[in-house]
C-alpha cells in the first residue's frame, strides 16, 4: 500500500504526522511535503516540536518563527518551526486582567457587591476599607492572573495551536503538514464543545463583564474609552477553533497519518493514538510502518530480528486491518537533505502495483 490516495484529495488542507519519538515523523512530513508540491500550489510544513529537527532535516535554517521557502525543491514548499512558549506568553497576556489601580477607585466595593457576577472574598486595607480580591471574586483562582496553573491542562498548547490555525487561515497555503502532531490536550480542545465553551467562553464572558465595568468606572473619572483587544482576540480564536473542529473531522480536508516502527511497544502506543483520534473524529486512512529491516541470511543478528519483525507484522496487520499500511525499509544511510527525502517520497508514494518489498 502507498500514500497515493492522498494525492487525489483535491480539498486536502491539513495533514498530521504523529507517533512515538524517533519513529520518522519529521522525515515523513518532509518527504510528503516535497511530493505534494507537484499536486498543490503552496505547501507549508510546520514543526511544533520544542526540539526542532525540521531545519536539520532540510539542512536549512527554518527557526525564525515565520515560513521560509525551502531551497532545492521545484514547487513552493515552506517550512516553519514554532515555539510553544510564545503561545503561553500570549495566553497569559490576554488572560491577565491587567487593570492597574483597580482597588483604588472609591465606591468600588459597592459596585462589585451590586453585581451578581462578583461574590468572592474581600480584604481590609490599611484604612479599614474593604477591598475586593478580584481573582477570588471571579472564582478563577490566582493563577489565571498570570501563573497559568488554574488554566485547563494543555491550554498553552491549545492556544498556540489556535493561533497557528488563525495564521494559516490568513495565509494562502493549500496544504499544511504538521510535524509532531498536537497532543491529546489540543485534540480535546478541538473536539469537545464543552471544554471550549467553559474555557474560552468563560474568559470572553469574564472580559465582557469586566470590560463594561471598567468602561463605566473610567467614564466616571473621565478616563479614555479604550477598545479591549484581548476580547476580540479571544472571540476570533474561538471562531477559528470552532471552524477547525469541523474541518479536522472532514476526511476530504484532513488526514492524520500515524507513524510507527514494527515493534510491539509501538503497536500498543499506536493503538492508543488511534483510539484517541477515533474518539475525536479525526480521519485516519494510512499508517506508516517505518524502519523495516530486510531479510539477510548472512547476518545471524539481522535474521533473528527479521524473524521477530515478521511475527510483529502479522499482529500489526491483524490489529490495523482497516488501514492502508505503508511500509518503509530501514535504509543504510540517515535520511537528510532534499535528495534523500525525494527518495523516501518515492517509497511512500510508489505506484500501487509495484512489488511490495515486505510481504
Ligand atoms: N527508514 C529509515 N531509514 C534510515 N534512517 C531513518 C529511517 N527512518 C528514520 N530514520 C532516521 O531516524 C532519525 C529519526 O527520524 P525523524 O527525525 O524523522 O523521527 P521523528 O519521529 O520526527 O523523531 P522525534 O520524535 O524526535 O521528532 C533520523 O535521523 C532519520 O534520518
Ligand atoms: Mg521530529
Amino acid at each position: 500500500m502507498t500514500l497515493r490516495a492522498i494525492l487525489e484529495k483535491t480539498n486536502l488542507t491539513y495533514l498530521f504526522l504523529g507517533g512515538k519519538g524517533g519513529v520518522g515523523k519529521t522525515i515523513s512530513a518532509s518527504a510528503i511535503g516535497i511530493k505534494l508540491t507537484k499536486y498543490f500550489n503552496r505547501v507549508l510544513i510546520v514543526s511544533t516540536d520544542p526540539a526542532h529537527s525540521l531545519s536539520d532535516c532540510f539542512d536549512q535554517d527554518l527557526s525564525g518563527g515565520e515560513p521560509v521557502r525551502i531551497d532545492g525543491v521545484e514547487g513552493n514548499l515552506y517550512g516553519m518551526e514554532l515555539e510553544a512558549e510564545k503561545g503561553m506568553a500570549d495566553l497569559q497576556r490576554i488572560s491577565s486582567l491587567n487593570v492597574p489601580g483597580m482597588g483604588a477607585y472609591p465606591g468600588m466595593d459597592n459596585t462589585m457587591e451590586s453585581n451578581p457576577f462578583f461574590g468572592g472574598n474581600t480584604t481590609t486595607d490599611e484604612f479599614g476599607e474593604e477591598q475586593m480580591n478580584m481573582q477570588d471574586a471571579l472564582g478563577l483562582g490566582s493563577d489565571l492572573m498570570g501563573g497559568g496553573a488554574s488554566l485547563p491542562p494543555g491550554s498553552d498548547e491549545a492556544f498556540a495551536f489556535g493561533k497557528l490555525l488563525e495564521f494559516i487561515e490568513d495565509s494562502d497555503y493549500d496544504v499544511v503538514i504538521f510535524d509532531t502532531a498536537p497532543t491529546g490536550h489540543t485534540l480535546r480542545l478541538l473536539s469537545l464543545p464543552d471544554f471550549l465553551d467553559s474555557f474560552v467562553g468563560r474568559m470572553i464572558k469574564m472580559r465582557m463583564k469586566l470590560g463594561n465595568l471598567f468602561e463605566a468606572i473610567k467614564g466616571m473619572f473621565g478616563g479614555r474609552q479604550e477598545k479591549d483587544q484581548s476580547l476580540e482576540m479571544l472571540e476570533s480564536l474561538k471562531q477559528v477553533i470552532t471552524k477547525a473542529r469541523i474541518e479536522l473531522a472532514d476526511d476530504a480536508k484532513t488526514e492524520f497519518i500515524p507513524v510507527m516502527i514494527p515493534t510491539m511497544m509501538a503497536l500498543y502506543e499506536t493503538e492508543r493514538l488511534l483510539n484517541t483520534l477515533r474518539d475525536y473524529g479525526i480521519p485516519v486512512e494510512h499508517l506508516i510502518i517505518n524502519q523495516l529491516i530486510p531479510e539477510n541470511i548472512d547476518c545471524p543478528f539481522c535474521s533473528k530480528r527479521y524473524k521477530i519483525q515478521e511475527k510483529t507484522m502479522l499482529t500489526i496487520k491483524q490489529y490495523f486491518n482497516q488501514y492502508d499500511l505503508v511500509k518503509v525499509p530501514m535504509l543504510p544511510q540517515e535520511i537528510r537533505g532534499i535528495d534523500q527525502l525525494k527518495m523516501l517520497a518515492e517509497i511512500l508514494f510508489k505506484e500501487e502495483n509495484e512489488e511490495e518489498l515486505f510481504p
